[in-house]
C-alpha cells in the first residue's frame, strides 16, 4: 500500500506558523509506523506575490490528486485592495468549489479546562459538544448574477442566493448522517418566513428525512431565532445543518461559545474518489491573525485537530485521532496556554512551538 498522500498549503499570517507544529505531528505519527507523503505549497496572498493568483492551476490540479489538503489561513490587510478575483480568500473559495467539498463539519467543543473562558456562564458552555454542517459550495457566495452595476446614476451591489434540490439533498444526507454517529439529533436552520431558497431547503430536508433518516429526531429553525438559541442553551442541539452564509456565520457564534476561535478545527469533504476516500480539506476555522503573525503568539490547536479530522475521516484512523484530541486536551487540563487563552486572572502563555512539542510529548507518553 502506498502511503497516503497530504498536500499542505499554509497560506498567509500565522498559516505558517501553525502548519509547523502540525508537520510536528505528522512526523511524529510518521516514526509510529503511519508514514504520509507530504507536499507543500502556496495558495492566497503569498500565492499572489509568487504567480500573480491566489491559487495556480498547477496547485490546484495537485489539490485535486491528494489523498488530503491541509490548509492553514489566508488573507492579510496588504491585500484589502486587491481585485475581488485575485484578493487570497478567492484561492480558498476556488477549492472548495473546484473539489465539489460541499460539506464543511465545523465541530464546537468545549474543553472542561477552558469552560470558564467563554464569554456565557459555565454551566451553559461546559461539556458542549455540538457540530455545525455548513454548506460550502453553493448558495450566495457563487450565485449568479453577481457583481456591482450601474443603473442610473447610482451603482448597485447584487448577490444570488441559490440552490437546487440535488445541492441540498446532498448536504443534509451527510449532516443525518453525521448525526447517527452521535446524538441522532438534527436541527436545519434556514430563513423560510422570507426567501424562496430557505422554503425548498425546508422542503428537501423534510423529504430527505421522511425517505432516509426518518430515525433520526429533525427539527426546523429560521436561522435568526437559531443564533440567539445558540447563545441562550447551546446544549440543546447536537448537529446543526444550513447554508452557506448563514453557516459562516452561526460556526464563529459557536467558536465563541468554546472561549477561543484558535481551538476550533474544521473538514471540508465531497464525494468519494476512486480509492474509496473522500475528496477533503483540512483548515482551522480561524483567520489569518495577521496582527499576530511572526510573534509566536498563535495558537496551533485548531490546526492541529484540523489533522485529527483529517485522520477519522480521510485515513480511516479513529483510534489515532481520538488520541491526538486526548492529548490536547490533557496538555489544557495541565494548565498549557497559549497567548489567546490567558484568562482574566494572567499567566505566563507559552508559545507556538512550545505547544506544539507539549502536545507531542503527552502523544508520546501515551505510546
Ligand atoms: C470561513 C471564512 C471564509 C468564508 C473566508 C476566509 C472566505 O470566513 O471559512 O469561515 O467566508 O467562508
Ligand atoms: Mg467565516
Amino acid at each position: 500500500m502506498p502511503n497516503p498522500t497530504i498536500l499542505i498549503l499554509p497560506g498567509d499570517g500565522i498559516g505558517p506558523e501553525v502548519m509547523a507544529e502540525v508537520r510536528k505531528v505528522i512526523d511524529w505519527f510518521g516514526t509510529r509506523g503511519h508514514a504520509f507523503d507530504v507536499t507543500e505549497d502556496l495558495v492566497g496572498g503569498c500565492a499572489y506575490d509568487a504567480h500573480g493568483t491566489p491559487l495556480t492551476d498547477e496547485t490546484m490540479a495537485k489539490a485535486q490528486e491528494v489523498d488530503a489538503v491541509l490548509l492553514g489561513a489566508v488573507g492579510g490587510p496588504q491585500y484589502d485592495n486587491l481585485d475581488f478575483s485575485v484578493k487570497p480568500e478567492r484561492g480558498l473559495l476556488r477549492l472548495r468549489k473546484e473539489m465539489d467539498l460541499f460539506a464543511n463539519l465545523r465541530p464546537a467543543q468545549c474543553f472542561d479546562a477552558l469552560a470558564d473562558f467563554s464569554s456565557l456562564k459555565k454551566d451553559v458552555v461546559a461539556g458542549l459538544d455540538i457540530m455545525i454542517v455548513r454548506e460550502l459550495t453553493s448558495g450566495v457566495y457563487f450565485g449568479e448574477p453577481r457583481g456591482i452595476i450601474k443603473e442610473g446614476n447610482e451603482r448597485v451591489g447584487i448577490n444570488t442566493q441559490r440552490y437546487t434540490e440535488s445541492e441540498i439533498a446532498r448536504v443534509a444526507r451527510s449532516a443525518f448522517e453525521l448525526a447517527r454517529k452521535r446524538n441522532n439529533k438534527l436541527c436545519s436552520m434556514e430563513k423560510a418566513n422570507v426567501m424562496e431558497s430557505g422554503v425548498l431547503w425546508r422542503d428537501v430536508v423534510n423529504e430527505v428525512h421522511a425517505a432516509e433518516y426518518s430515525d433520526v429526531e429533525l427539527s426546523h429553525m429560521y436561522a435568526d431565532a437559531g443564533a440567539m438559541q445558540l447563545t441562550r442553551w447551546p446544549k440543546q442541539f447536537d448537529v446543526i445543518v444550513t447554508d452557506n452564509l448563514f453557516g459562516d456565520l452561526l460556526s464563529d457564534l459557536a467558536a465563541m461559545l468554546t472561549g477561543s476561535l484558535g481551538m476550533l478545527p474544521s473538514a471540508s469533504l465531497g464525494a468519494p474518489m476512486a480509492n474509496g476516500r473522500p475528496k477533503a480539506l483540512y483548515e482551522p476555522v480561524h483567520g489569518s491573525a495577521p496582527d499576530i503573525a511572526g510573534t509566536g503568539k498563535a495558537n496551533p490547536i485548531a490546526c492541529i485537530l484540523s489533522f485529527a479530522m483529517a485522520l477519522r475521516y480521510s485515513f480511516d484512523m479513529g483510534d489515532e485521532a481520538t488520541r491526538l484530541e486526548q492529548a490536547v486536551e490533557a496538555v489544557l487540563a495541565d494548565g498549557l496556554r497559549t497567548a489567546d487563552l490567558m484568562g482574566p486572572e494572567g499567566g505566563t502563555p507559552i508559545s507556538t512551538a512550545d505547544m506544539g512539542d507539549a502536545i507531542i510529548a503527552k502523544l508520546a507518553a501515551t505510546a
